[in-house]
Parts: structure tokens; sequence; C-alpha cells
């Protein structure tokens, strides 16, 4: 396969996916078989929020190849950052994102950016401005550790560990359940993991209630069933998430705890495995029976990140840039 991207920030194609699967597969076997491949070049992961598993994971898959990873968190060691084009800057931010996202370019080769959503400002969440600004003015390949409406690397960790755990030639049955949460969460998770699963084709449906329709433009295609019984019946994954209104943009509509995922809301789907990103907040998203039985798949998905972020930043070295 000859697929080819300079920035990794979203689904791009089945045959990339598929190849980023396979590559990860080969590298969990073998984790440093390209140690060489690196050598010399340095990434940076600028984290503006935090971060246990990108974090790790991405440092761990750089010095897999070779590389050499910096990490800065932006948001506690950073500048304060103006966001706003044309600001006159005579308030509390001290740097512009365009002066320091150019600076940046200049020290890495690949940059690896995590930038949450404001969920009060859709308009700019929804152009993912500030993944969108790194772009713009690094001249350096970016890769997202999860943007205002996406997480990469989650989704293709996600794939990775649904590859492992399916049956050979069965098209697997994938439900993504909303989960009640106490505060108001972003959808770049779920929406990444619905661009995904239904991007390598897999049998995908979408369970929340009324009003949690996530953007469209992630979940053409996939059947919505409101009813949570009726789309989990024989399953064979189930992604617990949490999101907030993205219509009532980042507002919370429902607390109905029924909707934590427990054993009882599997008796007709014997086979189904758990999945969730991590970091769960126990007994609100999902109940510890599941989180610590053996339907659960959250640690191989934890564990999938390293070879997820290794598989692309060896595509990224392999790209010329
Ligand atoms: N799943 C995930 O991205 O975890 P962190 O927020 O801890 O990196």
């Amino acid at each position: 396969m000859n697929s080819s991207i300079t920035h990794f920030t979203q689904f791009d194609s089945k045959a990339l996916g598929e190849q980023l699967i396979q590559d990860a597969l080969y590298f969990k076997t073998n984790p440093r078989a390209d140690i060489t491949k690196g050598r010399g070049k340095r990434i940076g992961c600028i984290f503006l929020n935090p971060s246990l598993r990108t974090r790790v994971s991405t440092q761990i898959a750089a010095q897999n190849l070779g590389m050499e990873p910096i990490v800065l968190n932006m948001d506690k060691e950073g500048w304060a950052l103006e966001m706003k084009e044309g600001a006159i800057m005579n308030q509390g931010t001290v740097e512009h994102i365009k002066d320091a996202a150019g600076v940046l370019g200049t020290y890495f080769d690949i940059l690896a950016i995590r930038a949450f959503p404001t969920l009060t400002d859709k308009e700019s969440d929804i152009n993912d401005y500030v993944i969108s600004q790194f772009m713009k003015y690094t001249g350096t390949p970016i890769v997202s550790l999860e943007s205002a409406i996406r997480h990469p690397l989650q989704s293709l960790a996600d794939q990775i560990t649904i590859r492992e755990h399916s049956q050979e030639n069965k098209k697997p049955k994938v439900v993504l359940t909303w989960a009640p949460h106490i505060k108001a969460i972003p959808h770049a998770v779920a929406n990444s993991f619905a661009e995904w699963t239904s991007g390598m084709e897999h049998d995908l449906t979408i369970t929340h209630p009324e009003g949690y329709e996530l953007d469209e433009k992630f979940t053409k295609g996939v059947k919505i069933e409101y009813n949570q019984s009726k789309a989990l019946e024989d399953a064979d994954f189930v992604y617990v998430k949490n999101w907030s209104s993205f219509q009532d943009y980042g507002k919370i509509h429902c607390t109905d705890t029924s909707w934590m995922l427990t054993e009882d809301h599997l008796k007709n789907a014997p086979n189904a495995k758990i999945m969730h990103c991590l970091p769960v907040r126990r007994n609100v998203e999902l109940s510890d029976e599941m989180l610590d039985g053996p339907r659960s798949l959250v640690q191989k998905q934890a564990e999938n990140r390293i070879y997820a972020a290794q598989s692309v930043i060896n595509h990224l070295l392999d790209s010329n840039f």
C-alpha cells in the first residue's frame, strides 16, 4: 500500500487505517525493530490540557523509534496564549498562538499537540481552531494528541484492539453508548470513534438519550438507536463514553443513571467486550463489575496507545517530509 499523509489529525482512508493497524501489530511484537529510524530527530509533545496515557505512550512510541521526545505542558509551564486573530494583547495573554506555533516548528521535526475544545465557542471548536493554527504556522508534520473535535490516536488504538479481539470472518457489531457523567465532556472521542469505526466498515450503532446527537459530520450512515437495550442486543463490542450536548453546545441535559453500563445491560449480548478510552468515572459511567470483569478491554486499549502512536510516527518518518 502507498497511502501517505503529512499530518495525522483525522481518519484518512480505510487503506491507511489498515496499514497503520498492521504496522502497530508488528511493533507490538517487536517494539524496537526500527530503533534507528528516528535517530537525530525530535518530537515535541505540546499539552494545553492534562493527560496520562497520551503523554506517556507517545514518548515511549517516539523512543522506540530512536527519536528524542520533549514534553511541554503549555497550560502550566508556557506563556498564556492569545488565540484571537487580530487581538490587542493588553490583557492577560502574553504570547500569540501564531508566534508560539512558529517557534515550536523550528525546534522540532514533528509536533504533537493536545488542545481540548472550549465547549463554549462552538464556531471555534468545530473549526478545530487551535490545531489548525499549529498546522498553519509550524511547517512541520502535526500529530493530534486530541483536538477540539477528534482523538485519532485513541481511535486507532481502539481499532487495533477491536481487530485483536474480533472473530475471523465476522463483521463485528460495535455499539457506542452514551454514559452519564458529572461534568460537561468534549465530543472528540465519540466523534473520532464513530469516524474510524464506520471508516473501517464495521457495523456501528450509536445509542444516547434524545438531545445528545453528535455532529452529523461524524455519524453519516451510522444507525442511531435511542433505546439502549435494543441497541446493545448481540453487540460484540460496546464502547462506553459520555459527551455533552452538541446542539445545546457543551450543556448537560441528561443525568439518568440508568444509562450507566452494568452486567444487567448485557443480558442479550453474551459475548460483548467493553471498551472505554480512560480516564473513567467508576460507578458513574461504568460499574466496577464491568471494568474489573472478563469483558473489559480497557487496559488493552491503553497498552495499544503505544503502538498506535508508534505506527503513526513511523509513517510520518517514512513520508520524507
Ligand atoms: N485516553 C486518553 O487520551 O487518556 P489521557 O487523557 O490520560 O491521555
